[in-house]
C-alpha cells in the first residue's frame, strides 16, 4: 500500500510566453495533437469567469431532457472534460474528452487563444467564450488559489492583486486572454464571446442569444428548467456542480461557489489599489474596444 500524496503546490514557469504549471503543461504534445470533432463544443475562459456555470447551462441544454440521471450521477467537471489538465493520479482531461460518449462533446479550456489546439480552428468547432471583469476575476482567483491546492501559493492579497496586473497567473496575463480571444473573434464567426455580468443582469437572455448561436430552439418550459438548475444558490447546493467531489480543493477555506457576484471587489480592494488599478487597467486597455462592467 502506497499511500497517495497529494501533489505540491507548483510554481510558475514561462511556456510559450505565457505563465503556466506543470499541471497544464506535462501532457502538452498530446493536447497539441487533440483531434477536435466539427461538432465539439469549446468552452474558452481565463479563470473564474464563469467557466462552470456556462459549462453547466451547456449541459442542461443538450443533455437535461435526454438524460435527466446525469444531473446526480455525473460532476461537471467529468461532463466537461478540462482539456489541458494533466495532475499526478487524476485522468487526464484530454484522454476524458476523448472518451467522451455523449454528442456533442462539450470540452473547457482556459488555454489562451494562440495556444488552442489546431484542430479546434480546422474542424470550425464552435467555441463560447466567457469574459469576466478584471477586478472580480481577480478577487475570485485569489479564493480560488487559497483553496486549490493544484494552484500556486496565492500569498497575501496586495502581492496577488499585482501579480495579476503583471500576468504572473496561471494562463498568464487577464488582459492577453480576454484581448486575443476578442480580437479572434472578430474574424472567426464560430466563437460567442459572453460576459459574466450580463448573465447576472440577464440570463434569460443570454440563454437565447447561446442558443440561437448554436441553432437550438428550447421549449419556454425548457429553458425554465435550465435557468432554475444554474442559480447560484442551486449550483452551490448540487454536489455534481460544486466541485465538492474534488479532493484537492478544501471548501473549508473558501467555497468553489463562493459570492457568484458582480462588485465584490469593493470588498477587497483598498482605495489606493483601485486607483493604481483602473490606470493600469486603462493603458493596457487603450487599444481595446472591449468594455466591463464592474458594478451593476
Ligand atoms: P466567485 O468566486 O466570485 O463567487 P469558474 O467556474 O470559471 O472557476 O468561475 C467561478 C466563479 O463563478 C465563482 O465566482 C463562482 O461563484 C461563480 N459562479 C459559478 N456558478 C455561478 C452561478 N450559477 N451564478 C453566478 N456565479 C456563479
Amino acid at each position: 500500500f502506497v499511500e497517495m500524496e497529494l501533489p505540491l503546490r507548483p510554481t510558475l514557469f514561462d511556456f510559450h510566453g505565457v505563465s503556466m504549471t506543470k499541471y497544464f503543461t506535462d501532457n502538452w504534445d498530446d493536447i497539441q495533437n487533440f483531434k477536435a470533432r466539427p461538432d465539439d463544443i469549446l468552452i474558452a475562459t481565463y479563470p473564474k469567469a464563469g467557466t462552470t456555470w456556462v459549462s453547466y447551462i451547456l449541459d442542461l441544454l443538450y443533455f437535461g431532457q435526454m438524460c435527466p440521471e446525469r444531473q446526480t450521477s455525473i460532476p461537471i467537471q467529468e461532463r466537461v472534460p478540462f482539456l489541458e489538465i494533466s495532475i499526478p493520479y487524476g485522468v487526464k482531461g484530454k484522454d476524458l474528452a476523448d472518451r467522451l460518449p455523449t454528442t456533442p462533446r462539450l470540452i473547457k479550456t482556459h488555454l489562451p487563444v494562440q495556444l488552442v489546439p489546431r484542430s479546434f480552428w480546422e474542424q470550425n468547432s464552435r467555441i463560447v467564450y466567457v469574459a469576466r471583469n478584471a477586478k472580480d476575476n481577480a478577487v475570485s482567483f485569489f479564493h480560488f488559489d487559497r483553496m486549490n491546492n493544484m494552484e500556486p501559493e496565492p500569498g497575501e492579497w496586495s502581492n496577488f492583486l499585482q501579480n495579476f496586473k503583471e500576468g504572473k497567473m496561471v494562463f498568464g496575463s487577464w488582459y492577453d486572454h480576454v484581448n486575443g480571444w476578442w480580437e479572434k473573434k472578430q474574424t472567426h464567426s464560430k466563437i460567442h464571446y459572453m460576459f459574466y455580468e450580463d448573465l447576472i443582469e440577464d440570463c434569460g437572455r443570454e440563454l437565447d442569444q447561446l442558443c440561437s448561436f448554436l441553432g437550438l430552439s428550447p421549449s419556454a418550459e425548457e429553458k425554465e428548467r435550465i435557468l432554475t438548475g444554474a442559480k447560484f444558490d442551486n449550483m452551490k447546493h448540487n454536489k455534481m456542480a460544486n466541485y465538492s467531489t474534488v479532493q484537492i480543493m478544501d471548501h473549508s477555506v473558501s467555497p468553489f461557489m463562493r459570492k457568484g457576484k458582480v462588485g465584490d471587489w469593493k470588498n477587497h480592494f483598498t482605495v489606493a489599489q483601485n486607483e493604481e488599478f483602473d490606470e493600469d487597467h486603462k493603458k493596457k486597455m487603450k487599444n481595446s474596444t472591449l468594455k466591463f462592467r464592474t458594478e451593476m
